[in-house]
């Protein structure tokens, strides 16, 4: 008989039935655990913890030394940074052929957004909101993986990100915890499938646990404080929903919670993450994140390797705290026996579920690895997901889409430029494989179709190309001074009728350890901008970027501005779809624009306050030099097509907990294209036990309408919808007044009302 597991509630918090994956019901798995568990000394099972870096790509200092000898010794369980048929075979044979127990490596890698074939970066395409194409992304990017014999990836990234500050928001789907929440899911089911036996399949890693994206002003890997109601409201709900669709693996986040390093954090990884949410993966850290507990001031190499271990921690990335003083915190009582063994064994589970076990090689196949990377329909699809996630910003007078037989001069460092397209953490993507912008317009309309002028360097400031240099950025800069470059760029745009000014950030500039103080267009790019405006021709500027940029001067003075991000290897085709309108931009922004660095944080479900701004007020909440509102709000993008939004049509005024209610509306493709929609459903909770945010998203629906069509959208709402955590931490929902709003982002909405009664 199956036996069904339920989640229980204990003093008002809700326990969570493990959901695991297939292989967590294999009979087999344990007894075969326990069997070679009892043959393992201390010092093996130890060394099962250990993941050491091999290879090409570090980010942060090499600790491992004579990581092959420690292999063959029996006393690493994992490796990352290889990959290859041929490196993966050669480590994974001392592995299995020349260590007692023969148990086989893992073997992870950071892919990303793609492995070979790069997609657009996560932030966009999170902006894509099309969760079936962000899962055969992962999909894709777990064959090419695991045809270049890697069995695990550090991804999905789902931390809450409301700083643009913050480099990482690149690697992230934005500030909102419900869509992250779904994204969260789309990916794990992506990189997992349903059977992570499979040869192409790999076991995802959720990471950063937990609240890594509320990094103080911004700052990468500062510190972190947080009230536990807005943790388990608006931070944790993508990861709880990341374990809940049985991702095999977490990693720790580099920051404190509570004052305690999450590597170190018993509360954290054990009675939260495991206990409660039932959580039945491996933990592995971050790199060196036990080492530098010692920086956060925890105490010692014993002492932080102690607190790893009792807190739940299974493997340590690049540190080797746990190899190195293992041994001797077991054997001097300062970690149980038990503890140990329990890590060992979610380790060696973590490798059974993958297939490892009864074939070591599983992911080595010279075949899979020709038939797979970059394979045409991978390259297709990294063209659509370029397309889907780009978002129009702006078009007054239809400037957008371009017509080819216009003259237009396409201005900009980044037009011809292919070294950042595929942005950063481009796994093993290879930039040279990217098609630019340049290259897509020759092939599509024929050389010296376009006029082209560089305008400017990509960055000017040397300090800033000496700290991007060193890491790939490959910025030279040009021979002509910056004068010269915008004097010809002044030559090339009087010649045409339209610029097209392809601006933005070098790939470098977002991502780990880039974060920005201020986060505008570089000051040279402006000043290209700037003296291209004063020719009077029309202007559509295209962004290259990895976060949210102040763009209040060129929302002001640019015609149209079309945001792409780091779109990946088809870069350059789907801009080119998209600016001649073969493709219709349907991308909505996930993570708010701010007016200005002062702004932030800034984000769409924000509180009310007791003093919400009015304008006939004084003493309201607001700044003396600046609106509140952002440039853009969460949810927005444009398209070539316009959509109206009839009045929300609810089917009952009040509901009570067992009942649903339904909203509609009727959009309107008003304009002359066919276009899609992405129609999104908040809700306000009026009256609560705790202040509750101004408006929570809640659902979306993507629609493709005709021009001149109609098409009546159906939301439910249910009690679930209604839910929030208290100050008792008990999630539930409370009766009263509820204000629900459809519209096109966060911002315009129709609104209706409905109570919730009992
Ligand atoms: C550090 C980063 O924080 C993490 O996201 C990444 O997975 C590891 N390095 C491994 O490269």
């Amino acid at each position: 008989m199956k036996k069904i597991v339920k989640a229980f509630v204990f003093l008002g918090i809700i326990y969570l039935p493990t959901i695991g994956i297939a292989q967590d019901k294999d009979p087999k798995m344990k007894p075969f655990i326990d069997g070679l568990m009892q043959k393992m000394t201390l010092e093996e099972k130890i060394g099962q913890l250990n993941l050491p870096s091999v290879g090409f790509d570090v980010t942060g200092p090499i600790v491992s030394k004579d990581v092959e000898e420690s292999i063959k010794k029996g006393l690493v369980g994992g490796v990352f940074n290889t990959f290859t048929p041929i490196a993966v075979r050669k480590l994974q044979e001392m592995a299995v052929k020349q260590t007692r127990l023969k148990i086989p490596l893992l073997f992870g890698y950071d892919v990303i957004h793609g492995h070979r074939t790069i997609f657009p970066i996560p932030l966009g395409l999170a902006a894509s909101w099309d969760l079936n194409l962000i899962e055969r992304t992962a999909r894709a990017a777990a064959d090419e993986a695991s045809a270049d014999g890697l069995n695990w990836t550090f991804s999905p990234m789902v931390d809450i990100a409301r700083d643009p500050r913050w480099g990482r928001v690149s690697e992230g789907a934005g500030e909102d915890p419900w869509l992250g929440s779904q994204i969260a899911r789309a990916m794990i089911k992506g990189y997992q499938g349903d059977d992570l036996m499979k040869n192409n399949t790999i076991m995802a890693c959720i990471k950063h646990f937990a609240l890594y994206g509320a990094a103080e002003a911004g700052r990468d890997y500062n510190t972190v404080d947080m009230s536990r109601v807005k943790m388990f409201n608006e931070y944790l709900p993508p990861y709880k929903a990341a374990v809940q669709a049985g991702a095999g693996s977490v990693m720790t986040s580099f920051n404190e919670i509570d004052g305690i390093p999450a590597s170190g954090n018993k509360w954290l990884l054990t009675d939260l993450l495991r206990k409660q949410w039932g959580f039945n993966g491996m933990i592995v850290t971050d790199y060196t994140a036990i080492n530098e507990m010692m920086q956060h001031g925890m105490g010692d190499e014993l002492k932080v390797g102690e607190l790893a271990l009792n807190a739940g921690v299974d493997m340590d990335m690049v540190g080797e705290i746990f190899l190195k003083h293992g041994v001797d915190l077991v054997k001097s009582g300062r970690v149980s026996q038990a503890q140990v063994d329990a890590a060992c064994r979610r380790m060696l589970e973590a490798k059974y579920k993958l297939g490892l076990f009864n074939d070591p090689y599983r992911y080595i196949s010279d075949e899979r690895n020709k038939s797979q990377l970059m394979s045409a329909d991978k390259l297709q699809l990294s063209k659509e997901a370029a397309i889907k996630s780009m978002v129009l910003l702006k078009n007054s007078n239809q400037t957008l889409p371009l017509n080819s037989n216009q003259k237009i001069a396409f201005i900009g460092p980044l037009v011809k430029n292919q070294r950042d397209l595929i942005g950063n953490w481009s796994g093993a993507g290879d930039w040279k494989q990217a098609t630019s912008v340049w290259n897509s317009l020759e092939q599509k309309y024929g050389i010296d179709h376009f006029l082209y002028a560089k305008g400017c360097n990509l960055v000017d400031d040397s300090l800033l190309r000496n700290k991007l240099n060193p890491h790939g950025a490959e910025i030279v800069p040009d021979e002509k001074s910056p004068q010269q470059l915008i004097d010809e760029a002044l030559i090339t745009a009087q010649q045409a009728d339209v610029v097209v000014a392809v601006l933005g950030e070098s790939f470098g500039m977002s991502g780990e350890a880039a974060s920005r103080s201020v986060i505008g267009l570089l000051d040279n790019q402006v000043d290209l901008l700037k003296a291209l405006k004063k020719t009077g021709k029309p202007i559509v500027l295209v962004l290259m970027n990895g976060r949210p940029l102040t763009l209040q001067w060129e929302e002001r003075n640019m015609d149209a501005i079309l945001e792409t991000w780091f779109a990946g290897t088809k870069a350059g085709s789907a801009i080119t779809d998209v600016l001649f309108g073969a493709a219709n931009p349907s991308g909505k922004i996930t993570m708010t624009f701010p007016r200005s660095i002062g702004q932030i944080p800034i984000y769409y479900n924000s509180k009310n306050t007791g003093r919400p701004f009015d304008i006939n007020q004084k003493y309201t909440s607001k700044y003396l030099d600046a609106a509140n509102d952002p440039l853009y709000p969460f949810g927005y993008g444009l398209s070539y097509t316009s959509f109206a939004y009839g009045d929300i049509a609810l089917n009952t005024s009040s509901i009570n907990p067992f009942q649903k209610i339904t909203a509609s509306v009727k959009i309107s493709n008003t304009g002359k294209l066919d276009g899609e929609e992405i129609v999104q459903l908040y809700i306000r909770d009026m009256v609560g036990s705790i202040t509750r945010p101004v408006k929570e998203l809640k659902s979306f629906q993507k629609v493709f309408i005709k021009a001149g069509e109609s098409k009546n959208i159906v939301f439910t709402i249910s009690n679930d919808d209604l839910k929030f955590y208290d100050s008792n931490l008990k999630y539930a929902s409370e009766l009263g007044d509820f204000k629900v709003f459809i519209g096109s982002n966060s911002r315009d909405v129709k609104e209706a009302f409905f109570k919730l009664t009992k």
